[in-house]
């Protein structure tokens, strides 16, 4: 008789923005002409940026001949690409990353669910809330936590985000030994400080803790001295591991590649108190579970790194950003407080309400999609978040359905 995993029994039937899709697939259904605009989950609308289209083209070329034909890669990625990450993500910004410390994936979201399988069962994890969903969803099935009880699990620990603390929880008098961090925050927008990201480095080495420090979302500061790396604050190759995303950076939400900065010397702890070195727990997982994001995408992927590539993406995302305030100013005009939205794609609305009924209210009556903020944990709860990718039509179109709602 084949046993499930019974950790699979404590999380909720489908992930958030599946059951999404399920309600606006069956509004669609019930109403076949609304013409539905999707502010919900965060998937580019752009195209390419045309740098990374001839690139790949040119590696479909090499892929046609023999002489230069590509089978399996280094599961860590080209060197051709961790060359490029390191000289422009970090070393222009005079950030300590080298390019063997750069892991190439196929995105973020897996190398922040794959993280957590080289560490004990039994270490104690910190989660803000509002979550991602996937920190959280990946450490309940492989069976760090409990049950979960009125939208938490147990065996978590949660950093409350709240408007007071403007959704930027501090590690003062927290207990824990590897620690989830978002910045720019998915979902909220929030963004740290400089200050506020070494508080958390100061404390997590002072506690032999370790931060996951996502970044996919790092192109869209604007803000001068707002940190784009958590490895910008003194003492972070310690004690931190990054997660960058070519998603929303250059439109790779179908095409898919990430990478993660594991830093030489970052140091675990083994049962007796051993340093154990996690740089090769990560290569020897990836060596054995992964072969590698394709020759292709990593060539389009460089060609982010390069100077046509930089001015094309950062045209796109000024584009987003411009959707964001349109959609911002036009909320606040109608009375909404919303945070988010100028270093990131996120605007995250307090609705004076119940999470789920504004979500239905809004796809029901102006036919816009956005994610309810208690898909993101318990203090999520009243908010909704709007993504700012979109067409500029869509978002007009929009706000101005929001305006007859809402105004
Ligand atoms: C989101 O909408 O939160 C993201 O698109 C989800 C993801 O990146 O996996």
């Amino acid at each position: 008789m084949v046993r499930v995993n019974e950790n699979y029994l404590k999380i909720q039937s489908s992930y958030l923005f599946t059951e999404i899709a399920h309600r606006v697939k069956a509004y669609q259904e019930k109403n076949p002409s609304a013409k539905i605009i999707r502010l919900g989950i965060g998937d580019v609308t752009e195209p390419l940026p045309p740098a990374v289209v001839e690139a790949m083209h040119k590696a479909v070329d090499d892929e046609a001949k023999r002489e230069t034909f590509r089978g399996y890669g280094p599961e860590q990625g080209y060197d051709f690409l961790r060359e490029a990450i390191a000289r422009t993500d970090f070393q222009a910004r005079g950030v300590d990353v080298a390019a063997d410390e750069i892991f190439v994936s196929d995105g973020a979201k897996c190398d922040c669910g794959n993280i957590q399988e080289l560490f004990g069962m039994d270490v104690k994890i910190a989660v803000p809330d509002p979550v991602y969903p996937v920190y959280v969803d990946t450490n309940v099935m492989a069976g760090r936590t409990g049950a979960n009880e009125d939208g938490r699990y147990a065996g978590l620990t949660y950093l409350e985000g709240n408007a007071a603390n403007g959704f930027v929880p501090s590690p003062s008098g927290l207990k824990a030994d590897v620690v989830y961090l978002c910045f720019p925050n998915n979902p909220t927008g929030a963004v740290a400080t400089k200050a506020q990201l070494q508080e958390w480095v100061d404390w997590a080495r002072a506690e032999k803790a370790l931060l996951l420090f996502d970044a996919a979302y790092e192109a869209f500061i604007r803000t001068p001295g707002i940190p784009h790396s958590i490895y910008e604050c003194s003492g972070a190759r310690d004690c931190a591991i990054e997660f960058r995303s070519y998603s929303k950076t250059a439109g790779f939400t179908g095409v898919r590649c990430g990478y993660t900065v594991v830093p030489k010397g970052l140091m675990a702890y083994s049962a007796d108190g051993k340093p154990v070195e996690l740089r090769p727990f990560w290569t020897r997982r990836q060596t054995t579970k992964f072969n590698g994001c394709s020759y292709v995408t990593q060539r389009g992927a460089e060609a982010v790194h390069s100077p046509e590539g930089q001015a094309q993406t950062k045209a796109t995302i000024d584009f987003y950003l411009e959707n964001a305030k349109i959609m911002k100013d036009a909320l606040i005009k109608f009375g909404y407080s919303v945070i988010g939205g100028t270093d990131s794609p996120y605007l995250w609305v307090n609705v004076k309400g119940d999470s789920w009924e504004f979500f239905d209210r809004l796809l029901c009556e102006a036919n816009v999609v956005t994610t309810p903020g208690a898909g993101f944990g318990r203090n999520g709860q009243g908010y909704i978040r709007i993504s700012a990718f979109n067409s500029r039509a869509n978002v007009e179109e929009a706000v101005g359905r929001l305006a007859k709602v809402l105004a």
